[in-house]
């Protein structure tokens, strides 16, 4: 039998419910489900109101975007998986909403096409569901979107800045573009400078400090800029820096004024992979880039916290997330 956390209608709280296991079709898996990590999206649109990623109108819907777990059924027509092979995955259920019921993952069993999943090797489900999503969101806002190579290139003395790197998308950020071989300047709070040291930061710079913007002109300028914290004084701090109009990369859209050379590249970055249009994308990343991530352990995940309770734990800690009392993700098991 499987359980699901639906929210049952505009505004209403989730609800834990039973109902059939559904079965993959073509191309499909069926995983069940070991591992959630609650994004901050999923929390908006749980308590915010937010639509921004998509609608949520077809009630009663189902969050949740990414999952790792056990594949529990094959579909017709895939190979590339077994019954029992351990994976990460995301779904359609926000650029697809009326898939939400199969695919959002805020489910035990979720139906995944076999083309947004991989095989994650002897990584812990908590560390592949860490990574997937916010390292997603920065590669693609860094790479397909604003056309950072991929990692290998030679060290460069050219310059990436990354604004809010704090959070699990902006310490990615930061070690996805070391990876390629830049050089990182960053903005994060004083307490978490020698961490992103650690990761690759030549410079961290405080974005609270009165002279955060003098202080990143004298460090560029800057080939790539992304803001993973999205907020406006991030945005119109990144435009300031780009004199000659330019573009940078930003986590959160908004009604920002800004200068009418500078491009704002917003887009829903964590669901790249689920774009027909970037299909080769979605195959670089599931197929080669993610599975080497997990299997080499090439990535410094942000720190957790596996609450207890199953689904029925997702609504407090959605609600702590929304209210910002967490540092770092949310972890739960929906078998629980
Ligand atoms: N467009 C997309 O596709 C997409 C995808 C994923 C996420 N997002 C959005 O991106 C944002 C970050 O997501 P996340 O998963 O990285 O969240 P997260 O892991 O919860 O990161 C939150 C951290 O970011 C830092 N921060 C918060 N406000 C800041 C500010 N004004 N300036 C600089 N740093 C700030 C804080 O760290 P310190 O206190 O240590 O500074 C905070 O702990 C969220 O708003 C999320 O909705 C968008």
């Amino acid at each position: 039998m499987n359980r699901i956390a639906i929210i049952p209608g505009a505004g209403k709280a989730l609800e834990i419910v039973s109902a059939e296991v559904h079965h993959p079709g073509l191309g499909e898996i069926l995983v069940k489900n070991e591992a959630i990590a609650i994004q901050p999206l999923d929390a908006k649109m749980l308590l915010g109101g937010y639509s921004g990623a998509g609608s949520l109108g077809n009630y009663p819907t189902v969050l949740g975007t990414s999952g790792a777990g056990t594949v529990a059924v094959v579909g017709e027509g895939v190979s590339e998986f077994t019954v029992g092979d351990r994976v990460v995955f995301d779904t359609r259920a926000l650029v697809k909403p009326e898939t939400n019921d199969r695919e959002g993952t805020w489910q035990r069993f979720v139906v995944v096409s076999s083309k947004t999943a991989a095989k994650i090797g002897n990584a812990s489900f908590e560390q592949a569901v860490l990574v997937n999503f916010p390292l997603q969101t920065a590669v693609a806002a860094l790479h397909l979107y604003l056309g950072m190579e991929t990692p290998g290139k030679e060290q460069s003395e050219e310059k990436v800045l990354i604004w809010g790197a704090g959070g699990a998308v902006g310490s990615y950020a930061v070690q996805y573009a070391k990876s390629v071989g830049y050089t990182l300047t960053v903005t994060a709070s004083v307490r978490d400078s020698a961490r992103q040291a650690r990761l690759g930061a030549s410079a961290v710079v405080d974005y609270k400090a009165a002279d955060t913007v003098e202080k990143l002109r004298k460090l560029g300028p800057y080939k790539y800029l992304f803001t993973a914290s999205g907020d406006p004084t991030s945005q119109q701090a990144l435009a300031s820096l780009l004199p000659d109009g330019g573009r940078f990369a930003s986590v959160l859209g908004g009604d920002v004024e800004l200068p009418s050379n500078v491009e704002r590249v917003y887009k829903p970055f964590s669901q790249a992979a689920q774009l027909d249009e970037n299909h080769e994308w979605r195959d670089w990343w599931y197929k080669d880039y993610l599975p080497e991530v997990l299997h080499k352990n090439l990535i410094d995940s942000v720190s957790y916290t596996k609450v207890t309770g199953g689904l029925g734990a997702l609504q407090q800690a959605s609600t702590d997330v929304f209210e910002g009392k967490v540092r770092g993700k949310v972890i739960v098991n929906p078998q629980e």
